[in-house]
């Protein structure tokens, strides 16, 4: 070899080495002030297992729709209390190029589902019966809305996609300590409900490896047949079988027939901000639409972070946002939404004009009302970015833990408990205290409304955040204070993640507070103000997973630690 075919060689040897090294992902870093730091992906979940699936997708080729299949099944894997077959979810997301979409996958009432189906012959809601048992589901969405999306944007095969996740079924991870404690607080209910046999009565320990080979068959099953299978197959049939087994109305009818929907996602302005959220059936989009209006003519960085005023006005936002949200939101397939009117800067400015920093306002010179308050936690969001700059936001749930705790031993799945989300009875308490109206009853077909607000935010016509969290209806407000820490008062992405969060939604007429977090200070003059504080049995108040792009193009992740949430990248 000549001297100068060698030296030619030699740079162009380095010049590839130097190329391959600089294309390899690098590590995500951790530092103590902000959350984890990638640089190209991300993704953030209520458990690593499932976020570490997403990543490896991603680094397999695929796309963060790849990435939303991959870590969706994984967290119904590993986070049973709320991920899910049996259950649906709202997905909002921005490719690339700055086009916007969302795909709704709520679940259905069953075709057979009647308006007063929770009712006595007096008219009173059967206690439980739409909460619990056979009686409480929907019409699964989940399966529809992964295969919807990564069909229409993903770049892998679904076999490829499930394959890691299958792996971890039949692998098995290790329990935490949070869900020791929540199977052994649930282990009396799943044998009521299943009887003494069913695989979640086992005794299981924190540190415990937990497989789950029937969902592993019946993830097989789908990555071979594809959605069809969940709907029109094989395990379309044991779920029906089942629910006429233990006294339930899914019929075959009702799988074959779902579908998820495309719907145009929410959007609206904040100041710079361009806030992109989830249309109804979910009611997030426009609840959170409408408090941003409210609190924009406001100082809420004058005022200071946890503030009387900064509460005060957010508080008396979320008041005014929730009554309208109650009233006027439901299934826009079957309901007409004033969503226009509802988003109206002028009829918002109105709605705050009965606002006084003096005092506070009272829910019922708003409408009627008096009830107890529910305290929940469910449901679970993941949010990703990927290495071409796609981005999603979703929430998905059961509804309540484990949802109606129904378990198909057959299938290795919890079904949702979601037709309690649907106002059983005008101007009752559905079990997160939220009152419905008209526009949110029962009837065949029909999605149920929801709290769920998968979020995404642009700056400067670039993606700025990825956040969403569960908490049924204190979904919304915690989204909308998250965003407003990073913005307003400048917080790291986990710093906003982990701040302390109140909450209110009109009825009841409290507002809570997460407990030993707020200055005593704060608590005392909101009360002189009038506000009722709930200071006992505060909830803790959504589990927020989020991921912030930092000016220098690197995503900051934020996990909530009150859960064992964790966010990977590379
Ligand atoms: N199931 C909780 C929600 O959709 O808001």
């Amino acid at each position: 070899m000549s001297n100068r075919n060698f030296s030619t060689k030699l740079l162009l040897g380095s010049a590839i080495a130097f190329l391959l090294y600089s294309c390899q992902p690098k590590p995500a870093t951790q530092s103590t002030q902000k959350g984890l730091i990638a640089e190209q992906a991300m993704v953030v979940s209520a458990r690593k297992e499932a976020s570490d699936i997403g990543i490896a997708i991603l680094q397999k080729g695929g796309n963060a729709f790849d990435a939303m299949m991959a870590t969706e099944m994984a967290l119904a894997v590993t986070y049973p209390f709320a991920g899910n077959l049996g259950g649906g979810g709202f997905a909002v997301f921005r490719l690339n190029d700055g086009s916007l979409g969302s795909i709704d996958y709520r679940e259905k009432a069953p075709l057979a589902a009647d308006r007063d189906m929770y009712l006595d012959e007096n008219g009173d809601i059967i206690p439980g019966m739409s909460t619990q048992g056979a009686m409480a589901s929907g019409v699964p969405g989940t399966i529809a809305g992964i295969f919807a999306a990564q069909e229409k944007y993903g770049k892998l095969s679904p076999a490829e996609v499930l394959a890691p996740v299958i792996e971890l079924a039949e692998r098995g991870f290790v329990v935490t300590e949070n869900q020791a404690g929540r199977f052994a607080r649930l282990r009396e209910t799943f044998q009521e409900v299943n009887g003494p046999g069913t695989y979640f009565a086992q005794e299981i320990k924190a540190g415990q490896t937990l497989t789950n080979p029937a969902l592993a068959a019946t993830l097989k099953r789908i990555a071979q047949h594809g959605r069809d299978e969940f709907y029109k197959g094989e395990t379309a049939q044991i779920i029906v079988d089942h629910f006429e087994k233990i006294g339930g109305i899914i019929s075959l009818e009702d799988m074959n027939s779902y579908e998820a929907a495309w719907r145009e996602p929410i959007v609206f302005n904040y100041k710079d901000l361009k806030i992109i959220s989830m249309a109804p059936p979910s009611s997030g989009g426009i609840t959170i639409g409408q408090i941003f209006e409210m609190i924009s003519p406001y100082d809420l960085k004058g005022y200071g972070h946890h503030s009387p005023e900064y509460v005060q006005v957010l508080v008396e936002a979320e008041r005014r946002a929730y009554a309208d949200r109650n009233y006027f939101l439901g299934d826009p397939d079957f309901v007409d939404i004033p969503v226009g009117e509802l988003l109206d800067e002028d009829y918002l400015r109105n709605r705050m004009a009965s606002f006084s920093m003096e005092k506070a306002t009272k829910s019922e010179e708003i409408a009627e009302g008096e009830i107890a308050f529910a305290e929940n936690m469910e449901t679970t969001h993941y949010s990703i970015v990927d290495q071409e700059g796609n981005a999603i936001s979703v929430t998905t749930t059961l509804n309540g833990a484990y949802g109606s705790k129904v378990y198909i031993d057959e299938l290795g799945f919890f079904m949702n408990n979601e037709m309690d989300d649907f106002s059983s009875k005008a101007g009752e308490p559905n079990m997160f205290g939220l009152i419905g109206a008209e526009a949110n009853s029962i009837a065949p077909g029909k999605r149920m409304l929801s709290s769920m607000t998968p979020t995404l935010v642009e700056k400067e016509g670039k993606l700025w955040m990825v956040v969403g969290t569960p908490g049924g209806s204190t979904i919304i407000t915690s989204v909308v204070q998250t965003i407003l820490n990073v913005y307003e008062f400048e917080m790291s992405m986990q710093e906003a993640v982990e701040a302390p969060r109140f909450h209110h939604q009109w009825l009841p007429d409290l507002v809570s507070f997460e407990p030993n977090s707020f200055d005593s200070t704060l608590i005392s003059i909101l009360k002189a103000k009038g506000y009722q504080i709930l200071e006992n049995n505060n909830p803790i108040i959504g589990k927020v997973d989020a991921i912030l792009v930092l000016p220098d193009g690197k995503l900051e992740g934020g996990a909530d630690p009150r859960g064992d949430d964790a966010a990977s990248g590379f």
